[in-house]
């Protein structure tokens, strides 16, 4: 069902991203590959496109900390591609310490930021490819994330486990409140934890989580599920695992305070509320 259909997949060097893209691959889509550093980019989209038999796999370069770069991304993607059908915002990571270009805390740039701005820019694309659909790759680690707008506000959000509960909470609350503003338009908007999966995220050898941790393959499959099944083309506004709808946390339900969150984040972004 996604022969010749355009698939964005943030982060698809390695990891989830890189077997997401894979599978949309073998489904002949065209897939398009952001990833930040040209020679891990170049080499995965090589080989996905020789093990999917697919020519058309693009890579397309972006570091996601920058809004900057991400508003080049989403031009650069405007003038190639006349419309979309698939958008996973899967890149992700967990930073320690750092700030960007732009002086927020890294983990909540990479994981919330550029996906909440990277898709704002898209969506008349998106809308131009109805049915079409947003993935947003989250985390089980939102159940221990809170919202704190006034931090967000004068960038001083936490580092680490923090900012990434935090982050990936944000992330399921825009999914909720972007379903609720696309209501009606044939573009649909889902989240997923996908497992605990052994990448290059945890920092450590795979040899050493593999025995804990599921596959990458295996921790891609919910991602492929929302982005191609047709049992969930017209679900929207969920949060799944293990390709099957779970509840979230129960301040991600919190509608009141998504809106207050879009408004404070487009602010942030750059974007008119
Ligand atoms: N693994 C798990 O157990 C787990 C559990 C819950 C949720 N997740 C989520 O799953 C998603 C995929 O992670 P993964 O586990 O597959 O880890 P991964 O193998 O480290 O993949 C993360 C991808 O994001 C890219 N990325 C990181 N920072 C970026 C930036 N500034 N600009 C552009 N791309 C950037 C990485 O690029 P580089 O290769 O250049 O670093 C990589 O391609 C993430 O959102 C993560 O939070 C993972």
């Amino acid at each position: 069902m996604l022969e010749g259909k355009t698939c964005i997949v943030t982060g698809a060097n390695s990891g989830i991203g890189r077997e997401t893209a894979l599978a949309l691959a073998r489904m002949k889509a065209n897939v398009v590959m952001v990833c930040r550093n040209k020679a891990k980019g170049d080499s995965a989209r090589q080989e996905i496109s020789k093990e999917s038999g697919n020519d058309s796999v693009d890579l397309l370069l972006c570091d996601l900390s920058s809004l900057a770069e991400v508003r080049t991304l989403a031009a650069e993607i405007r003038n190639r591609y006349g419309k979309l059908h698939v958008l996973v915002n899967n890149a992700g990571l967990f930073s320690f310490s750092g700030k960007t270009e732009d002086g927020f805390e890294t983990t909540l740039a990479v994981d919330y930021l550029a996906p909440f701005l990277l898709t704002n820019l898209l969506l008349e694309l998106l809308k131009a490819g109805t049915p079409s659909r947003i993935v947003n790759v989250s985390s089980v680690a939102h159940f221990n994330g809170h919202i704190d707008l006034a931090a967000m506000e004068k960038k001083e959000t936490p580092s680490g486990w923090g900012a990434y509960s935090n982050s990936k909470l944000a992330l399921v609350m825009f999914t909720y409140e972007l379903a609720r503003r696309l209501q009606g338009t044939g573009v649909t908007a889902n989240c997923l934890h996908p497992g605990g999966v052994a990448t290059n995220i945890w920092r450590v050898p795979a040899a050493i989580t593999r025995p804990f941790l599921r596959s990458a393959k295996e921790g891609a499959k919910t991602s492929i599920y929302l982005a191609s099944s047709p049992d969930v083309e017209a679900v929207s506004g969920k949060y799944f695992e293990d390709e099957k709808e779970k509840k979230s946390s129960d301040e991600s339900y919190d509608e009141r305070r998504a809106r207050e969150l879009w408004d404070a984040t487009s602010k942030l972004v750059g974007l008119s509320p």
